[in-house]
């Protein structure tokens, strides 16, 4: 491999160079590759020979229905012993179940393995090695190349439950993971914020456990119904990836307990979350009907799964729950349990035994080897190495994820940090042969949409593909070549892949008080990004009207922008809301200045919804004492001052807001003070509009908004007052 890219590395500065040779783009790269004399040219009518056995049946097709979708050309499939231009054929001295030998010539084309997969594989090569242009007669270089994967276990996991994602967003994520060798499809089905497995036993699950009501009064959510997850399965499967469920317990149950409030140690009711974080309802361990519970759900689920796993998640559990429960802490002196971990431990344990009588082996997250944890169960690291090396010393197999987390912004985790970090390079592994099973990219969906997923997949997952396939020694040039070489083909299956490095857009809104201008300026990630915008709330299409860097606006007006690029929409509309003021642009003077981070001006027509989106500014352990200067003296109908309350991020509504006006700055008239009622509690993001509306027109020159805290601090920490524009009418 390292000489034949010798050529591409040469004429590294012309970009057309990197297509021409896609045809050595191979990715994950292959073990072993020499380049033959000459090429193989690919006529219609040609036959593709292979045994008569089902399976290898199935993949001659895919092969035959690949090469023409790819290139045009028709091909025919022969059962052996009839002489095709291309083979498959069964060679049991070909090294293990994924391995192949591919044989190209200017004669004939030959894919050998020792089982159907590796012969999956090869053909999976071979589609990589077609032209990515239609040429007449389609072209492959003659080759030869021996391969084997590193790891047998090459999962992506993706996270359905915080956003749904549909039956064809999996398709396709399980057609590329296919493409790039990945073999495990991790579908981590249940969690707090959505239950989306349909269980016949328990119908709540879905009816209730699915959907989520917003802030803005939405609903959100979705699940799969049986059918389609044996589907779902059936596809995956021909193409050599084993989907793995994961059904989340006893923590991450959220969505389950508002489904069957009954299982959780209170036993009180719960709606499902629209926040994310970690929760206090978890199943309860001294309650037998837990068990009972779970055991049904398994049993639907494991009929719908063949495969030998089971992930039953087990991570992030608030333990100390199970202290204050009397039933759990029965359970823990008839057995005699070390606290709330014994606890755990004797959760998992059971479970696992349960699992182990139905032929299953579980696996969980590193939280399982709390407490005893059997050496049978396969463990998924995700905190760190040494939690790798407590699973080794245990005996428990391995699964490796805690490097490769998706949900990282791709500016803290770009793709060559991500190649350059191989968390196999281990010694420690050496001495555990055969207890490494693989690794696995993790998708967390908090932030990740059907719209942005696959920018946040790819192109970091060419880098684990070639992490859990390929041993040879990194070059990272190589790769990058081999990895631009994938964004035709990635194209061409409408795969709205992300940049390398940094983000996909990063739009910000200023306003410019000379010109009294609003700017909309754009960082994108790609130059032949465009912004499609509307203004009338709609969602932008590629029809929508456009721009590249900069909008500037001259009137308020809510604008709602998405990026695309030609057709493709890379994530959904950002919503930029400028408003009229009659104090636009004019200055304001603070009793005690907003804290650096968050000093947005109040007087910039610019509205905010999130609290770090720029447009607020924040008050830590201080009240607001905000003093306007309209420049002359001013008719005001109404005043309109806006808070935010977000008390994850210790931010509250104020107690109470009052309002003075002044046409001397020195003598103020009170004209009204609103006391408000705040839940310090109310987790969920929600910006309160304070409005002073004044039955006689008051004519000042200047303002003041004073808003009180609404108390000093919320767990020893200060809490915050955060205004994002404080309105004259
Ligand atoms: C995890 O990231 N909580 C497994
Ligand atoms: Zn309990």
């Amino acid at each position: 491999m390292r000489h034949l890219l010798t050529g591409i590395l040469l004429c590294v500065a012309a970009l057309t160079c990197i297509t021409a040779h896609a045809a050595f783009a191979i990715l994950p790269a292959p073990q072993h590759l020499t380049r033959g004399q000459g090429a193989f040219e690919l006529h219609r009518g040609a036959r593709i020979a292979a045994p008569a056995d089902a399976r290898i049946q199935w993949i001659a097709d895919f092969l035959r229905d690949s090469i023409e979708a790819q290139t045009g050309v028709k091909l025919r499939v022969v059962a052996s012993p009839a002489r095709g231009r291309i083979t498959l054929r069964i060679d049991p001295t070909i090294h293990g179940n994924e391995g192949y030998r591919l044989d190209v010539t200017p004669k004939e084309v030959t894919i050998s393995a020792a089982d159907a997969r590796g012969l999956f594989w090869g053909v999976q090569t071979f589609r990589q090695l077609l032209p990515l242009q239609h040429e007449v007669p389609p072209t492959i270089p003659a080759m030869h190349i021996e391969d084997a994967p590193r790891y047998a276990w090459r999962g992506v996991m993706l996270d359905v439950s915080r956003h749904f994602y549909p039956v064809d967003f999996i398709k396709k994520q399980i057609d590329l993971m296919s493409y790039y060798k990945f073999d495990v499809f991790h579908w981590h089905l249940t969690d707090d914020q959505g239950w989306r497995i349909q269980i016949k036993h328990y119908p709540k699950l879905t009816q209730v456990g699915a959907w989520r009501s917003e802030a803005d009064g939405s609903r959100n959510g979705g699940f799969y119904t049986q059918d389609q997850i044996r589907d779902v399965v059936a596809y995956a499967r021909k193409r050599n990836v084993m989907v793995v469920p994961e059904i989340e317990m006893p923590g991450h149950a959220s969505a389950a307990l508002a489904a069957y409030p009954g299982l959780s140690c209170s036993g009180k009711p719960i709606t499902v979350p629209t926040t994310w974080g970690v929760f206090h309802d978890v199943d309860c361990v001294g309650n037998d009907a837990t068990f009972t519970f779970l055991q049904n759900v398994l049993d639907e689920v494991i009929a719908l799964f063949p495969s030998p796993y089971l992930h039953i998640g087990g991570d992030e559990v608030p333990e100390g729950v199970w202290a204050d429960c009397a039933s759990c802490q029965q359970l823990a002196r008839t057995h005699d349990l070390n606290g709330e971990q014994g606890l755990h431990g004797y959760f998992v344990r059971r479970i696992q035994t349960y699992l182990a009588g139905k032929g299953k082996t579980m696996v969980g997250w590193d939280e399982i080897l709390e407490g005893q944890l059997a050496p049978q169960a396969v463990v998924e690291v995700w905190r760190g190495p040494d939690e790798a090396n407590k699973a080794l010393a245990n005996g428990n197999r391995i699964i490796i994820a805690s490097p490769f987390y998706l949900d990282t912004p791709i500016d803290q985790m770009t793709l060559q940090d991500l190649y350059r970090t191989d968390p196999f390079d281990n010694p420690l592994f050496a001495k555990y042969p055969g207890k490494v099973l693989g690794g696995e990219a993790p998708l967390w969906s908090e932030r990740a949409t059907p719209l942005n997923g696959d920018a946040r997949l790819y192109p970091r997952l060419f880098a684990v593909a070639e992490h859990l396939w390929s041993a040879s020694a990194p070059d990272w040039h190589d790769f990058l070549l081999r990895a631009r070489a994938q964004e035709a083909w990635l194209g061409t299956q409408h795969v709205a892949f992300g940049p390398e490095d940094k983000d996909i857009v990063d739009a910000r809104v200023s306003f410019n008080p000379t010109y009294k201008r609003w700017r909309i300026r754009a960082a994108r990630g790609f130059d032949d990004l465009r912004l499609h915008y509307t203004m009338d709330g709609s969602e932008p299409t590629a029809a929508s009207p456009s721009f590249e860097d900069v909008l500037d606006l001259y009137a308020p007006a809510t604008l709602k922008v998405a990026p695309f690029r030609g057709n493709v929409q890379y994530q959904a509309g950002e919503t930029f809301r400028m408003v009229p003021n009659l104090a636009l642009g004019d200055s304001v003077i603070f009793a005690a200045p907003p804290a650096g981070r968050y000093s947005a001006d109040l007087t910039d027509g610019i509205l905010g919804a999130q609290y770090h989106d720029g447009a607020w500014a924040g008050w830590q352990g201080a009240d607001m004492d905000a003093t306007i200067d309209l420049g002359r003296p001013t008719e005001l109908h109404a005043i309109d001052a806006r808070f935010l309350q977000n008390a994850q991020a210790w931010i509250l509504l104020p107690r109470s807001v009052s309002f003075e006006a002044s046409n001397d700055g020195k003598a103020w008239t009170m004209l009204q003070t609103t006391p408000l009622t705040v839940d310090p509690n109310d987790m969920h993001p929600s910006v309160r509009d304070v409005a002073c509306d004044l039955q006689t027109p008051v004519t000042a020159r200047y303002l003041r908004v004073v808003a009180m805290r609404y108390g000093q601090q919320i767990n020893g920490i200060d809490t915050w007052i955060f205004s994002d524009e404080i309105i004259a009418k």
